[in-house]
């Protein structure tokens, strides 16, 4: 992760030039395994200039990174604060089961009204970027997950850097993009509770430049009760593309699973999980703090 990144845009510029030496950077660079994504962090309230460095080497060549605390005696909610506000993260979404800052404890609960959404049950994750469903001026651009407790089993994460998404299929066919950045394309259903609805139907491009600082987004799920694609064949092409970039044995997909004091900080990549058995019994169950942020990670 050493060769500096280009400096000029390569999506705002539609470039061929500037895009090829982006993309060729991003491909030297990627990391390969899990463990270089890891970064060790002492405390997470006096994150240090070199664990800042380490941590902001990885989020400039991926998008990701993960860290590892040595101390994990705080609130789960105040080492999220304290990270992310390290890195420029200060605006939190405050969706409809988040707590007043925003964060969010994530597990297996019995019942009430998160019981309808996945994150709070154990059953598995298929790909996404969070806010998918979001207004524009809602846009996720960042989030974090601290591990508290883990499972007895599952709860393996796997992520994946939109860009190289992006690259993929750019390299596989350039109208998989164009099909994929048309402001129709995906649409996410109203929310209905009880019948009534809780928020309108949101349409929206899968790619596109983020207009306040030229950065790539990516707004996906592959829940597909969840989604209404436009109706042609290039879309149904581009989508089916694109879920085979993240197949299985993908090997831009990294998989790793979360222990107890490490986290992850993101610009809103592609993620997964897989299912999970509590051992509630023993009380030993699995218990993760989200944090969503409007900000995106600031370099
Ligand atoms: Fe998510």
């Amino acid at each position: 992760m050493n060769t500096p990144k280009p400096k000029e845009n390569p999506f705002a510029a539609r470039d061929a030039a500037a895009y090829k030496r982006w993309r060729d950077w991003k491909l030297e660079n990627q990391p390969q395994v899990a463990a270089s994504l890891l970064v060790d962090v002492d405390d997470p309230f006096n994150v240090t200039p070199g664990e800042h460095g380490a941590l902001l080497d990885r989020l400039r060549v991926c998008n990701l990174a993960v860290y590892a605390l040595a101390k994990t005696d705080a609130p789960a909610d105040e080492i999220i604060r304290a990270i992310a506000g390290r890195f420029g993260l200060f605006e939190p979404d405050r969706h409809l089961c988040a707590e007043e800052d925003g964060i969010t404890p994530l597990s297996a609960v019995e019942g009430g009204q998160r019981k309808r959404y996945i994150p709070y049950t154990d059953n598995p994750i298929n790909w996404h970027t969070d806010g998918y469903y979001n207004e524009p001026v809602q846009r996720v651009r960042a989030f974090m997950l601290h591990c508290v407790s883990q499972a007895p089993t599952g709860g393996d994460s796997a992520v994946m850097d939109p860009e190289i998404a992006y690259i993929r299929l750019r390299d596989k066919n350039p109208e998989h993009i164009s099909a994929l950045q048309k402001p129709q394309v995906m649409t996410i259903p109203a929310n209905e509770e009880n019948g009534v609805e809780i928020r309108g139907p949101v349409t929206g491009p899968v790619f596109f430049v983020d207009p306040s600082d030229g950065a790539l987004q990516m707004r996906y799920t592959a829940r597909g009760r969840n989604i209404e694609w436009a109706d042609d064949a290039a879309t149904q092409d581009a989508v089916q593309a694109l879920v085979r970039v993240m197949d299985r044995d993908a090997p831009d997909v990294i998989r790793f699973r979360l222990k107890p004091g490490q986290g992850i900080i993101c610009n809103n990549v592609l993620h997964a999980r897989t299912g999970f058995d509590d051992d509630k019994e023993n009380n030993q169950k699995r218990l993760v703090y989200r944090g969503r942020f409007y900000d995106r990670i600031a370099e």
